[in-house]
């Protein structure tokens, strides 16, 4: 399969990824349809997109002008078949195997022959859900870092039947984003989340282990090891309900205890404490 030419991308779920995706690809020049399943979400994630480009301008790092050139190219859609056009689809949808496998299936059917489908997956597996198109080999993992717009990596995945092309077109866009890609193979946890995800769990068990306070684990961590972030606000801001399901989904598969999410982080996800998004985790966020 010869890889397109990428003109147009489709962003597949507005959340906190998917919008910081989607900001990433107006910013590279890159015409680019959003589909959330309502339009108020979708309005939601515009104006973060259109509130984070307005704060560059302020900081003079983006022109007023780059910043409505970037944000026409940004349209918005509830419609998948609106994606039929699209030469790349990312998919940052919820970590649901099942909800995965079926949004697949139907872009495979959206989507011209040619289009490369990727997912934002934190720890699923690349060659499962590429099982459920016609021609895996058009099926990779694009793996950014929350948040999207500032982290500098993103991890191109190799799944078992990916083609070169679509490996190496998903790496050129990562680098016209601005990022640093690397390519890895589709292995549990990829690269940085094999490390970070049983690092953050023993964060949190020292939580209970020493009776520290978040906020003084955090303080440890970025004053004693030089974390730009303590482990408390930063599993607020990936969201607690992803950092259960991506320990969960290690741990499964790699069977090492470290990888089971503590109990204490479990209770609150269960108690809808999701972190920033849902106001509380933590901390309380307005
Ligand atoms: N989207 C777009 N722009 C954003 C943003 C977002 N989500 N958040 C902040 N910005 C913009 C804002 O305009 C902000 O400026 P403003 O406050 O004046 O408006 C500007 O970026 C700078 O923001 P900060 O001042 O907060 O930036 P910092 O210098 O403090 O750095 C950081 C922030 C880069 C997030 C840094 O704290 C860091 O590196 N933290 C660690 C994050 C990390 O480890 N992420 C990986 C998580 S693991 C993961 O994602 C994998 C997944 O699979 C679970």
């Amino acid at each position: 399969m010869p890889a397109p030419e990428i003109r147009t991308i489709g962003v597949v779920g507005l959340g906190s990824m998917g919008t910081g995706i989607a900001q990433l690809a107006i910013e590279a020049g890159y015409e680019t349809i959003g589909r959330e399943v309502t339009d108020e979400l979708g309005q939601q994630a515009h104006r973060r997109v259109a509130h984070f480009l307005q704060r560059k301008v302020d900081k003079e790092r983006m022109s007023a002008n780059d910043r409505q050139s970037a944000l026409a190219r940004l349209s918005l859609t509830t419609d998948l078949a609106d994606l039929a056009d699209c030469d790349l689809v990312i998919e940052a949808i919820v970590e649901d195997l099942g909800d995965k496998l079926a949004l697949f299936s139907e872009l495979d059917r959206v989507v011209r022959d040619d289009a490369i489908l990727a997912t934002n997956t934190s720890a699923l597996s690349v060659t499962e859900i590429a099982a459920s198109v016609a021609a895996p080999a058009r099926v990779v993992g694009m793996h950014f870092f929350n948040p999207a717009p500032l982290m500098p990596l993103v991890e191109i995945v190799r799944a078992e039947l990916s083609s070169d092309e679509a490996v190496e077109a998903a790496y050129a866009v990562g680098e016209r984003m601005g990022k640093h890609p690397i390519r890895c193979n589709d292995t549990p946890g990829f690269v940085v989340n094999r490390v970070l995800i049983p690092l953050l769990n023993d964060c949190l068990r020292v939580l209970d282990e020493a009776r520290v306070s978040p906020d003084d684990l955090d303080t440890a961590m970025t004053a004693g090891a030089g974390w730009p972030m303590g482990p408390c606000t930063l599993v607020d801001l990936v969201g607690i309900d992803v950092h259960v399901h991506a320990s969960e989904a290690l741990y499964e598969k790699l069977r090492e205890p470290r990888m089971a999410p503590p109990p204490r982080i479990v209770a609150m996800k269960n108690a809808g404490l999701l972190g920033r998004k849902s106001g509380r985790g933590f901390y309380t966020y307005d």
